[in-house]
């Protein structure tokens, strides 16, 4: 096989019918999808990107009807927001059925679904004909992939084949609400608390802990989840700090840095502008040539709040002394 493994969308889905693992483009990350139905497809994806089996997989449909072949007991809650938000960077947590493996869901007896509006994960899910579980195409605690060519770098070797969809539109793994309980927000993204809030009156919002071996409740729970390898340090730098002399700054808006802007995620400090380009910047800038990233303060509003949580998980919690 050529490495990387390019394909198109009508073969991705005859890989995908025969068991294999192909990476796909989404409006949020790309994702390493597999047949949702297939334990043995699933444990290709966990074998891939090194990931360990306590932490569950998202379901990928492409009709909002699919939701009762994977769900039970499905809220009314969860139709309004499947109305809303569907398709879009909206995961739900819902009661599982039967047909879905536990290997996908690490034992848990929920699963999480998500409708994405990429024109190419639609038509791939639809032509593959089940549903698709796809985490992020990255190995285990690196960057997420917002590029296809941020796929070949990390798993080119390792899967069936890639499609190249072009850049994600949104950039940062999708908003997970849970609707088993009181619904809780447990990942902010591209759609925020205050969007949930507008369909279904109040949502909690969960806090992050990390629980080591254990099933994860909550999303992305490994501290070092998003951490690139060149030290990250988001926040503002105590005065009088020396900076390495290899160090790049991700400016945002027209704040004053220690050192010029490298490059900068928006001029106009625009927060969903700054969302699509983060992880790119990561990529980038995660080379030899640098021995320290810091990133500007940027507001906990909005999609800002996403920007933070996967921010302050791929942070050093101290500058290097
Ligand atoms: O935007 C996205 O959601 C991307 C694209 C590919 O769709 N996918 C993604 O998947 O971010 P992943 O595996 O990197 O993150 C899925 C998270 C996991 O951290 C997992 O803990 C959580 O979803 N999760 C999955 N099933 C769950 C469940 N039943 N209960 C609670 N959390 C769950
Ligand atoms: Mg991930």
């Amino acid at each position: 096989m050529q490495y990387p493994p390019w394909t198109s969308v009508s073969k991705a889905a005859k890989l995908l019918k025969a068991g294999e693992v192909v990476a796909i483009p989404t409006e949020t990350v790309y994702g390493l999808a597999g047949n949702a139905f297939d334990p043995q497809a699933l444990a290709k994806i966990f074998a891939a990107k090194e990931r360990p089996t306590f932490d569950p997989l998202i379901v990928h449909i492409c009709d909002i009807s699919q939701l009762a072949d994977i769900a039970k007991d499905i809220p009314e809650a969860a139709y309004k927001l499947a109305r809303t938000y569907w398709p879009g960077p909206m995961t739900m947590i819902l009661p599982k059925k039967d047909c879905i493996p536990d290997l996908c869901t690490s034992g848990l007896p929920s699963v999480a679904v998500r409708f994405p509006s990429h024109p190419v994960a639609r038509q791939i899910i639809q032509e593959a004909g089940v549903p698709l579980a796809a985490p992020s195409a990255n190995l285990f605690k690196h960057v997420s992939p917002t590029t296809a060519e941020h796929v070949a770098s990390q798993l080119a070797d390792r899967i069936a084949g890639i499609v190249d969809g072009g850049p994600c539109s949104v950039g940062v793994e999708s908003s997970i609400i849970s609707l088993v309980g009181e619904p809780t927000v447990l990942r902010p993204g591209a759609i925020t608390p205050e969007m949930f809030a507008d369909i279904l009156g109040d949502v909690k919002v969960k806090e992050s802990t990390s629980k080591p071996g254990q099933a994860m409740q909550a999303p992305g729970q490994c501290d070092t989840h998003y951490r690139p390898q060149v030290p990250l340090y988001f926040g503002k730098v105590p005065e009088g700090y020396v900076l390495p002399k290899k160090t790049a700054r991700i400016a945002f808006g027209t704040q004053e840095g220690p050192i010029p802007a490298t490059v900068n995620l928006s001029k106009t400090g625009d927060l969903t502008e700054a969302t699509a380009k983060i992880y790119a910047f990561m990529h980038d800038l995660d080379t030899p040539d640098y021995e320290l990233i810091l990133v500007d303060p940027i507001p906990n509003t909005g999609v800002g709040m996403a920007l933070n949580d996967r921010l302050k998980r791929a942070s050093i919690k101290q500058l290097p002394v």
